[in-house]
């Protein structure tokens, strides 16, 4: 007896130590646009650094620009066929370009847009039967998967290859992850809310909220049977909702208090971390700067800016005795206050002591550096969620935001002083940073736990029941419905009751008095 519980005693702590120190293999899948392709390498590496086999997915026209650094994570390319991905989505959408040609965006309509094209790719990615072939050899122990909207058919790959996946992305999209919420306070990143909404955004957002339960407004649930036909249907909200975890880079600091359940994690934005010493040509023009700098970027994929902006942006600068680091593709008119580059060592420069003010797009990724390092921001947003993210910035006043199609040159310089020199801005910013690294430490290192964390022990224990209910259920709308149904019964009833019993009583009366007549 003793031997026996001894034994598997030293079973159990065997298996255990193995689970533990045993390498596992992790597949990663960005979308094929360079910012997401940039944060999942970040968070690929953390999991590597943990000891496991990581493969990054990288269509073939990205191969050769060097985007994922670190050497621990390998490149598992697709799409030999496929062209340059994100020039398709650019060009066939025109997001970019109707926006320098003064149109107002529509977030949902672009978003829409992109999600076309990028379900004809899905479509050919999941037909790439080589690069399927590759996927299912690996045996994959987890699937990481980019959770925006027009990345989700791709979820279509691991369930037909039994691999157990988990899905991380700039929203807390609580319909893929079946969170209860209420639409009054849970702003979707596609509309400028914020969580105090209008009598009127509610009502927007509940329509939104009902057409992405109820339709598939992004993705293509029909693609499940066409590319998983051995395995039941399930729709690409349910099988999503089977994730192991959900990781979120998003937070309650920079975005707004939200619902979650056990197995949605935030994490904050995984590119920022602590930032590393300037070198070369920018650690000189940073030490020769004497009142700070400004950084300016509009993220991996605006260089090229309408002449119109880009001449508007170099008067503004002109008015103020701070050096500019700019990302752009453009010939700096004066290098002796502003240095243009392709690429700019962007985290770094903003945790630099002498950064005073981010220029930015709003991005997801550029947002989460800022707040990381303390430095307020002047929103200049373009397409997609920017808006959203700059409509926070300006709701917790980490900065300002402003439609730099219609900001003269001297608006806009106005507005770099004023969050500069006015001091609340940089100071809510500097609280706000403080904050968020006090709780959210480095935000890749929390997402490698968490996804370490369930290929250890599964997600199943963290799982509600209510993510395996219809949301009818959820939110007992069925029960709702009977209830209500018993009450007017019995109303039905009572008033059927009470009318015959008045018939009967003036039946009886009128007989009495035809009686007594
Ligand atoms: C930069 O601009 C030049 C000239 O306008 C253009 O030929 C080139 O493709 C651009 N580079 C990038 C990376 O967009």
């Amino acid at each position: 007896m003793q031997t026996t519980r001894a034994n598997l005693l030293l079973t159990a702590t065997t298996l255990m130590v193995a689970a533990t120190v045993q390498a596992k293999t992790v597949i990663f899948f960005p979308p094929p646009t360079t910012s997401y392709v940039v944060y999942h390498s970040g968070v690929a590496a953390a999991v590597a650094s943990l000891g496991h086999q990581v493969w990054l997915c990288l269509p073939h026209f990205m191969v050769e620009r060097n985007l994922v650094k670190d050497k621990s994570v390998h490149i598992l390319e697709y799409g030999q066929h496929l062209g340059n991905l994100e020039y398709q989505i650019y060009t066939r959408t025109r997001i970019v370009d109707k926006f320098w040609e003064g149109q107002t965006p529509r977030e949902m309509e672009a978003l829409y847009d992109v999600s076309t094209v990028v379900t004809e790719i899905a479509s050919d990615i999941l037909s790439d039967k080589k690069f399927v072939d590759q996927v299912r050899n690996l045996k994959a122990d987890l699937f990481v998967l980019e959770s925006i909207p027009f990345n989700m058919n791709m979820i279509i790959l691991p369930y037909a290859l039994d691999i157990p996946y988990a899905l991380i992305g700039t929203i807390h999209d609580v319909v893929l992850s079946k969170v209860p919420f209420s639409p009054a306070t849970t702003p979707f990143p596609v509309y400028r809310f914020s969580d105090r909404m209008t009598f009127l955004q509610r009502v927007t957002s509940t329509i939104y909220y009902l057409m992405r339960i109820n339709f598939d407004l992004f993705y293509d649930s029909s693609l499940v049977s066409k590319f998983a036909p051995h395995k039941p249907y399930k729709s690409i909200n349910d099988l999503a909702a089977n994730a192991e975890i959900f990781i979120a880079e998003v937070d309650h600091i920079l975005d707004y208090p939200r619902t979650m359940l056990p197995n949605t994690k935030l994490i904050g934005g995984s590119s920022a971390s602590p930032a590393k010493p300037l070198v070369g040509e920018f650690q000189k023009f940073v030490d020769e700067a004497t009142s700070g700098i400004i950084v300016m970027s509009f993220g991996g994929s605006v260089v090229n800016l309408a002449p119109y902006i880009s001449n508007k942006m170099v008067s503004a600068f002109k008015q103020l005795d701070l050096r500019v680091v700019w990302k752009i593709n453009m010939t700096s008119p004066d290098p002796k206050q502003i240095m243009t580059s392709l690429w700019i060592p962007q985290n770094d420069l903003l945790g630099h002591q002498k950064a005073k003010l981010f220029v930015s797009h709003c991005g997801k990724n550029g947002q989460y550096e800022a707040l990381y390092h303390g430095v307020p921001i002047l929103c200049l947003p373009i397409y997609g969620d920017q808006g959203y993210n700059s409509e926070r910035v300006r709701v917790k006043q980490l900065g300002l935001y402003t439609d730099m199609r219609e900001a003269s040159a001297d608006e806009l310089a106005a507005m770099m002083k004023e969050i500069i020199y006015g001091g609340k801005y940089a100071e809510n910013m500097k609280k706000a940073s403080r904050l968020y690294r006090e709780l959210y430490k480095v935000p890749k290192h929390e997402a490698a736990y968490w996804l370490d964390h369930v290929m250890t022990y599964g997600g199943a224990y963290m799982r509600s029941a209510g993510q395996q209910m219809p949301w009818y259920q959820l939110y007992v709308l069925d029960v709702v419905a009977f209830l209500l149904a018993i009450a007017l019964s019995v109303l039905l009833c009572t008033a059927a009751i009470a009318r015959k019993c008045y018939q009967i009583y003036r039946g009886s009366s009128t007989g009495k008095k035809t009686k007594h007549q």
